[in-house]
């Protein structure tokens, strides 16, 4: 493998990451990790995961080839996923290709108490648009379990049995604004976290967003608290946000033209890419002069997370930009073209997907 000139640490975009890993006790995730996992995936490959926590334990059961599992979970808090998400199901992916078992579930009860969205509006977002979005991104549906909250009594039974072993004061610094709704989710959530263990011990790892860091911890906190059960200290991997296409840190609901939903359009998601800021020089002649800034283009950053699968490729992008060879209007373009053409196949495959559902393995305790 080439050695790649990007650097991962040196974008303002990412100065914000490592104040995260200083503000939530997040470990880096280094070189020298990364050397130690077999076959690494392109968001591990380009620092896109850039935190982690006790990801030596996962390490060890791949290479050791004992038994460990994946768990990750969405709140079904939009009708469609978006692209952001898309990581997350990536990296379950990954670990399942390395031997784990994966869990992902879908977190109405979450949904319900936090967002006001009906179970049955959950079941329905996540039967129609979620799964199978799950399944056109390549998790192996014969391989995963999948779950709603509302439907696992081991893991409410959980939330219930961890209740007292949190203060209040701690909730309040996982949520600030406190309510009770926001209690029972956190709650379930660390349910969710240990339903794996729930037969026996075992290495979890549980990738996602930096922002559910704090749930993590909370969780680990309860881990060494109780005495009763033999728990192992669940792990995590973080991953950077997929940023908006304005420029904001993530991509958000709120302004659409900014937002690309999975599935979309592949015309207009394409489009999209036409708009999104970019890391450019004000004028064409100063951009061939100086060479574009790719560390503060959106562009950029989307190529790297989900659109150039080749290192070399994305460097060469890299290397053209920064030395003014190319120029946004014609690097946008690209984007354009691999946009759709992900939208097109995505969405063939999603179509598929859509007719497996009911085949696939639900758990269910009541
Ligand atoms: N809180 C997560 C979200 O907002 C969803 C979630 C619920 C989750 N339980 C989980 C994520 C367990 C990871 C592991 O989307
Ligand atoms: Fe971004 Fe491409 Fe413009 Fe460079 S040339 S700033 S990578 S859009």
């Amino acid at each position: 493998m080439e050695k790649i000139v990007i650097d991962p640490w040196g974008a303002t975009l990412i100065e914000d990451y490592q104040k995260l890993i200083e503000k939530y006790g997040m470990e880096p995730f280094d070189n020298k990790l990364l050397k130690k996992l077999p076959n690494p995936n392109r968001l591990l490959r380009r620092f896109v995961v850039f935190g982690h926590q006790d990801l030596e334990k996962i390490i060890d059961a791949i290479k050791n080839k004992e038994e460990f599992a994946i768990l990750t979970g969405i709140m079904p808090s939009a009708e469609k996923l978006h692209l952001g998400n898309k990581m997350v199901v990536e990296m379950v992916k990954y670990f399942q290709e390395q031997g784990g078992e994966a869990y992902v579930l879908v977190a109405d009860l979450e949904a319900l108490a936090t967002r006001g969205i009906s179970l049955e509006e959950g079941e329905k977002r996540a039967m129609s648009f979620h799964i199978p979005a799950y399944i056109a991104l390549g998790l192996d549906p014969k391989k995963t379990f999948f779950y709603f909250q509302s439907k696992n009594k081991v893991v409410r039974d959980f939330a219930y049995e961890f209740s007292t072993k949190l203060t209040l004061n701690e909730f309040r610094a996982i949520y600030g604004e406190l309510d009770a709704g926001k209690i029972m989710s956190v709650l379930t959530q660390i349910g969710d976290i240990l339903y794996p263990q729930a037969k026996k011990p075992k290495p979890v790892v549980v990738p996602v967003g930096p922002d559910q860091s704090v749930h993590i911890r909370a969780c680990r906190d309860v881990v060494k608290r109780q005495k009763k059960y033999n728990f192992i200290l669940p792990s995590a991997t973080y991953h950077k946000f997929t940023p908006s296409l304005d420029g904001n840190i993530k991509m958000s609901k709120s302004k659409p033209g900014s937002y690309i939903s999975i599935p979309e359009d592949p015309e207009l998601a394409g489009k999209k890419m036409l708009k999104a800021v970019d890391g450019g020089r004000k004028t064409a002649e100063e951009q061939r002069k100086l060479g574009g800034e790719p560390e503060k283009c959106i562009v950029f950053e989307i190529f790297k997370q989900h659109l150039i699968e080749d290192d070399k490729e994305l460097d060469e992008v890299y290397k053209k930009c920064k030395n003014g060879e190319i120029l946004c209007g014609e690097c946008k373009l690209k984007a354009y073209e691999l946009m759709k053409k992900f939208m097109e196949e995505f969405n063939k495959k999603f179509e598929k997907a859509k007719e497996e559902v009911d085949k696939l393995n639900f758990i269910s305790h009541f």
